[in-house]
């Protein structure tokens, strides 16, 4: 934290909450808290929940949780101080410019650099392709491919010189550090030599929603391996949470987005007049990009090659889309044909009505089952099962039902008993335990692990502030784990209970807000665990309470007292150590 928390406090104060995410998620107010559709996770029923008092939101699905700053990073990709800026310019208070640390500075300035770096490539890429010699035969290659003046512009092609140094000593020669062009993924090489990342390419930019050069796409001039050589995840670039052509798909006024393979592909429909297409970087359709997408548009279209590859990719993509929030339908362009080879065939008028011959998911997976053999058709049945059950439409549901199970040749009452079946499964508690489970990758974060003992504790602290005495006369901040116990992550990570802990020490006297105690958490990740402070569930009778408190500083405590046994070198240390051990065991808590 740079800037002054007293200015933080003011900032965030100015910027309510509520109506702040209420511009990326239409919230209703239940009691004293606001509800919605979450935006980290995609959902049908809401259990992102906003509370305006506390100033934080929290996801009862996800675990996503924060304030007012973290979720402007999350949904923009800024960073603390960047969502800071932006707040506070629209709260109109000035920010004192020395405020900032060094570090983050040189952060800012970097990023900055680099964006700057991407963009002085991608004009050199450009001109290297409409005006130098060397360009010809990539003008030639992309005049085969029917590419006009207008639409290369409009998407920055480019052409990556086969001189192999060409891009990497213009930016060099214009000031830009080695290092930084090596981690923007546009140079390689080490100090004896340098070369370009990309050569002798199409160059396709590949910008961000706001617009910014963030990596490329380079495909080889005719034949050769690799087809697509695309930028490596940056600082700047996550390929897993962009879209390509995104930045202008935003503004199409069509509804539905088509969601389509390749560069080309996308070129070729924009050109004929789709100006709602985008494709996935090479990657599989991953949530990120289905959020981002569902920010944009209600619908999708999937448009994939109607080759093996292309279906299962389809299927995949499907309940990701439908988690965000999206309705699917799917095109299977007709002869083994990209969209990009179909329109230069058929036209654009031809693609539009293909386009309202869109399947519906129902169709889809019917349309690719094997229904002609037995095993087929009961592998196709558990399939449809599962894919009706998420009809949440009751009528819309009936008709599929009765539809489905004329062509599969089974009783529409018994396919409807099946699905309301699954569909009561899907309800449960279990079901969505499990599905939660999913979401959180595998995790499950209940139990009463270190990281739920500190949780509760610490929200005893921040929901009772009556407590805080008590409590801090039998345990202390640095009771809690300085860092966390090494876990995925190689280096050992600070314990953001542990700053926790000691920030509501320091201010016991005070009244603390969720909000506040936030701030403290750089990463998403430690943002989470405060908010999950935040939002701890604590048992409602003083008595529980008092139990809560004992068993929870007597887990911390221990943890501390065996660790100071391990250490301990004289026999009267032992001896402190253990009378304490036993002290703790009749410890008792009066609230
Ligand atoms: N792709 C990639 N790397 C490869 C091949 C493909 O990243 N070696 C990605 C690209 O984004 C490409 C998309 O997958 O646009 C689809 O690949 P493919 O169907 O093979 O290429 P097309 O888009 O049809 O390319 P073109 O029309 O230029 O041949
Ligand atoms: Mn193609």
């Amino acid at each position: 934290m740079y800037y002054p928390e007293e200015l933080i406090r003011q900032i965030r104060e100015k910027s309510d909450i509520v109506s702040v995410i209420s511009r990326y998620v239409p919230l209703t107010r239940k009691g004293r808290n606001y509800f919605g559709l979450c935006p980290f996770h995609g959902e049908k029923t809401p259990s992102f929940s906003v509370n305006p008092t506390e100033q934080f939101y929290h996801c009862f699905g996800c675990g996503a949780g924060g304030n007012v700053f973290t979720f402007l990073q999350n949904m923009e990709n800024l960073s603390f101080v960047e969502a800071v800026q932006q707040l506070a310019g629209e709260a109109h208070i000035p920010l004192p410019e020395t405020e900032l640390s060094p570090k983050e500075k040189a952060r800012i300035a970097r990023r900055e650099r680099m964006y700057e770096a991407n963009r002085e490539a991608a004009r050199f890429f450009y001109v290297q392709l409409v005006k130098s010699p060397y360009g010809a035969a990539a003008r030639e290659y992309l005049a085969g491919r029917q590419v006009s003046e207008t639409y290369l512009k409009k998407f920055g092609l480019g052409y990556a010189p086969i001189s192999r140094d060409g891009l990497s000593r213009y930016l060099m020669s214009k000031g830009y550090e080695p290092e930084l062009l090596r981690s923007a993924c546009l140079m390689g090489g080490d100090e004896s030599r340098v070369y370009d990342r990309f050569f002798n390419r199409v160059m396709f930019p590949i910008f961000d929603v706001r617009g910014r050069v963030i990596a490329f796409g380079g495909r080889v001039i005719g034949k050769g391996e690799p087809k697509y050589l695309n930028s490596s995840d940056t600082e700047l670039f996550n390929k897993r949470k962009n879209l390509y052509a995104m930045n202008l798909a935003k503004k199409s006024r069509r509804k539905e987005a088509l969601m389509v393979e390749g560069y080309m592909d996308v070129f070729s429909l924009h050109q004929a007049g789709f100006d709602n297409a985008v494709a996935s970087l090479g990657t599989a359709l991953t949530p990120e990009q289905a959020m981002l997408l569902k920010r944009y548009f209600e619908e999708v279209c999937l448009v994939y090659d109607s080759d093996t590859a292309g279906t299962n990719a389809a299927r995949r993509a499907i309940p990701i889309l439908e988690e965000a929030g999206l309705s699917v339908r799917v095109l299977r362009v007709p002869g083994a044909k990209d969209p990009d080879e179909f329109i230069k065939a058929n036209g654009a008028q031809a693609f539009e009505e293909l386009i309202g011959k869109a399947m519906d998911p129902v169709d889809f997976e019917l349309a690719i089952s094997d229904t002609k053999t037995l095993t087929g058709q009961i592998e196709t049945m558990k399939k449809m099962r599962e894919r009706l059950m998420r009809i949440s439409d009751d009528s819309e549901r009936e008709l599929h039902i009765k539809d489905v199970a004329a062509r599969l040749g089974i009783s529409p009452q018994t396919l409807a008993r099946q699905v309301e079946e699954e569909r009561r499964n899907f309800g449960t508690e279990e079901y969505r335990k499990a599905r939660q489970t999913m979401i959180r990758g595998g995790k499950d974060r209940s139990g009463d692990g270190p990281e739920q003992t500190q949780t509760q504790l610490l929200a005893l602290l921040l929901q009772y502030p009556n407590s805080r005495g008590v409590i801090f006369a039998q345990v202390s901040p640095a009771d809690f784990p300085q860092n966390m116990p090494a876990g995925e992550e190689k280096e050992p990570r600070e314990n953001i209970f542990h700053r926790a802990a000691q920030y509501i020490f320091d201010k016991r006297q005070e009244r603390i807000v969720a909000a506040d105690l936030i701030n403290l958490a750089e990463d998403e990740k430690d943002q989470r665990r405060l908010a999950g402070v935040a939002t701890q569930e604590l048992p409602k009778t003083k008595e529980e309470l008092e139990k809560l408190a004992v068993e929870t500083i007597r887990r911390l405590r221990q943890a501390t007292l065996d660790e100071q046994l391990r250490r301990a070198s004289q026999a009267e240390e032992l001896q402190r150590v253990i009378q304490q051990k036993k002290q703790l065991e009749s410890l008792e808590i009066h609230l």
